[in-house]
């Protein structure tokens, strides 16, 4: 099989992708030490004839491969309760995804057959996650693909991991959307000085959007266009990443390209390590 993904993240960008990759944009380079933005949403950066031939490829490869994720809500959550006002919801989430970490699944066959778990690994997947957080990042990244359907959703939740202990005082998220022409429309709510006020499009065919976790928010349901709910998909490409370790060597950390210098800011474990060629801290 062809591999249609690029064994290489940085081939699928536009030139506006490729100078936030390199920290040169002063609006997203470094955008997410803003403490009050949780995430940042962009469009334009990938090629869009490329998403869609890769968007195309995984639908074809991957489709047949996923497993449910259903947690709906707790059926006595109305009939359990006790006292007026004091419903309690847990995260409700109904899609499908493909765990890519067991090499011997049908999933994570299919995926490499079309090239995306190679490009899903390639350094500059890390790395333009790390310029828009503005973070050095763990090499190490976590990979998944997820698959919303019709009418699939994920309820209000946070994702704090205060368990563990690398991930309890935040870490990174960063999705590719790939649509498929049957879907709608699919939004993420996000909350904004304690209200679900906050509202944008992630029904793309090639949007990134990046996430300093956690904050609440949630995904309503993916609506079809009228008749076409056999094409109504949106694949989610999605890394999830650990800051660097303090003091965590060079090579186990991707660094921020653009971040400045001995900034604070940048966190990076290294400082004596040489930041990207970029001098265009977008911090506000
Ligand atoms: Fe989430």
């Amino acid at each position: 099989m062809k591999k249609t993904f690029p064994s290489d993240f940085a081939d699928l960008l536009t030139p506006k992708g490729r100078r936030i990759l390199k920290g040169k944009d002063r609006e997203v380079t470094g955008a997410l030490l803003d403490p009050a933005r949780p995430f940042v949403s962009l469009q334009g950066v990938i090629d869009a004839k490329k998403a869609t031939a890769c968007r195309d490829a995984l639908d074809a490869a991957l489709r047949d491969t996923l497993v449910p994720m259903e947690d709906p809500i707790p059926h006595d959550s109305i009939s359990g309760m006790t006292m007026n006002y004091m419903e309690l919801l847990p995260k409700t989430v109904r899609n499908r995804t493909a765990l890519l970490e067991n090499r011997r699944s049908r999933s994570y066959r299919a995926a490499e057959a079309v090239g995306l778990t190679d490009m899903m690994r390639s350094d500059s997947f890390a790395a333009f996650a790390a310029a828009v957080t503005g973070r050095a990042l763990r090499r190490k990244w976590g990979i998944q693909v997820l698959c919303y359907g019709p009418g699939d959703y994920s309820g209000p939740h946070n994702d704090h991991h205060p368990e563990e202990p690398e991930a309890r005082d935040g870490y990174v998220d960063m999705h590719v959307s790939l649509t498929m022409p049957g879907a709608d429309h699919q939004y993420l709510v996000y909350a904004k000085d304690g209200h679900f006020t906050e509202m944008t499009r992630v029904s793309t065919v090639g949007g990134i959007t990046v996430y300093r976790l956690p904050f609440w928010h949630y995904t309503t349901p993916l609506l079809a266009k009228p008749g076409r709910e056999d094409t109504c998909r949106r694949w989610v490409l999605l890394g999830t990443f650990l800051d660097a370790a303090p003091g965590a060597r060079a090579g186990s950390t991707v660094l921020p390209a653009g971040a400045l210098k001995g900034a604070p800011e940048a966190r990076s474990p290294a400082r004596e390590a040489t930041f990207g060629s970029g001098g265009g801290a977008g911090r506000r």
